[in-house]
């Protein structure tokens, strides 16, 4: 990338510029930017993770409720008593931050080759006419040992490749557990996906957001819905909200809640459960003054798992809607396709 190419470094320059290759057509462009703060009821419902963990019985048969409720009708909540040091949040939001402000030069020595989706840069993009998202991102594999590519892996700031190996180590643990809540909720055995995900692939990316001086006309991130089965993100503290949620047609702002964690429905889930839980369209736009930082993770099973809607899950008003298919081609056709609403899930159709 030469340095028009990476927002942030044109913005030491021209901080008013919005090159055309950031510009939407005007079906995309996102409105109601400055919408009235949304009433309650139009915020993703908040799962206490301790309450299902340790609560009295009364207690974890509401918030499994509410967590089946959230699956079904939101693909996303948020979570709060996660179990996860809330330093060890800070720090990582810190290194995160520091590795997007170093030097274009630095960054360039993870370079994300075209067509792949690990180290620096921009991922999903194919052609010379395609739209750029206002985002640079970092992105990385960390599980199995075997998807990583350690080259990409950040030296610099100090402490920030073992720092990431040990929340990633928290985020898959916090994954299991809530792995085996969403299982109880569909009256499934407890630890089905954990067994059924076999050595569970995770991987990470991390987004910078810079400021826009129009946010009006370009995306943070483009429309999508996750590959994965579960994904777990963290919003920087003190964000400004900017992760859009598409329900019943209309972009709803995911608020940013101190130290909860968002988690959201992937296709893989939607799969498994035959469409009961949703995979959630989802976007991100950006703001006139303020950065944005989120820290992403992606928890799917192993490549070599063959998956289709759990038996249990279908019957005759619920009539399988999904193919039997091999998740590691399932994850190369997401990755070799542009991200475009929900339709990756299409190949499983
Ligand atoms: C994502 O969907 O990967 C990230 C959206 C966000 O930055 O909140
Ligand atoms: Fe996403």
């Amino acid at each position: 990338i030469g340095h028009i190419d990476d927002i942030q470094e044109l913005r030491k320059t021209q901080p008013m510029a919005v090159p055309d290759r950031y510009v939407r057509g005007m079906s995309e462009r996102p409105t109601q930017l400055d919408s009235a703060p949304q009433s309650s009821s139009m915020h993703v419902p908040i799962i206490d993770l301790s309450k299902l963990v340790g609560g009295n019985e009364n207690q974890s048969h509401t918030e499994l409720s509410k967590l089946s409720a959230a699956c079904e009708e939101w693909g996303f909540f948020q979570v709060v008593n996660h179990g996860i040091d809330l330093g060890l949040l800070e720090i990582i939001e810190k290194l995160a931050m520091e590795f997007f402000a170093l030097p274009l030069e630095e960054k360039q020595k993870y370079p994300m080759a075209p067509g792949t989706v690990q180290g620096y840069g921009h991922a999903f993009v194919f052609s010379e006419d395609q739209k750029l998202d206002w985002c640079n991102m970092l992105a990385l594999g960390v599980e199995p040992y075997y998807i990583r590519n350690p080259k990409l892996w950040p030296t610099e700031p100090v402490h920030f490749s073992e720092t990431l190996e040990t929340y990633s180590r928290n985020i898959r643990e916090l994954c299991q557990n809530l792995l085996r809540f969403i299982a109880m909720s569909l009256r499934l055995k407890q630890d089905m996906f954990n067994e059924m995900f076999g050595v569970a692939v995770q991987a990470v990316r991390m987004n910078y957001y810079p400021p826009c001086s129009r946010p009006d006309l370009v995306l943070g991130l483009s429309p999508h819905s996750d590959g994965s089965a579960l994904t777990v993100l963290q919003q920087g503290k003190g964000n400004s909200v900017g992760l859009q949620i598409l329900k019943d047609n209309t972009w709803v702002p995911i608020q940013v809640v101190p130290n909860a964690l968002v988690i959201n429905i992937g296709d893989t889930m939607e799969v498994l459960t035959n469409g009961k839980y949703k995979s959630v369209e989802h976007r991100a736009v950006t703001h006139k003054e303020n950065d944005r930082l989120s820290i992403v993770t992606f928890y799917a099973p192993s490549y070599d798992i063959e998956l289709g809607p759990l038996p249990e899950l279908v019957d005759e008003k619920q009539p399988c809607k999904y193919r039997r298919y091999n998740h590691g081609e399932y994850s190369r056709h997401y990755i070799t396709n542009k991200l475009q609403g929900k339709k990756t899930l299409e190949f499983a159709k």
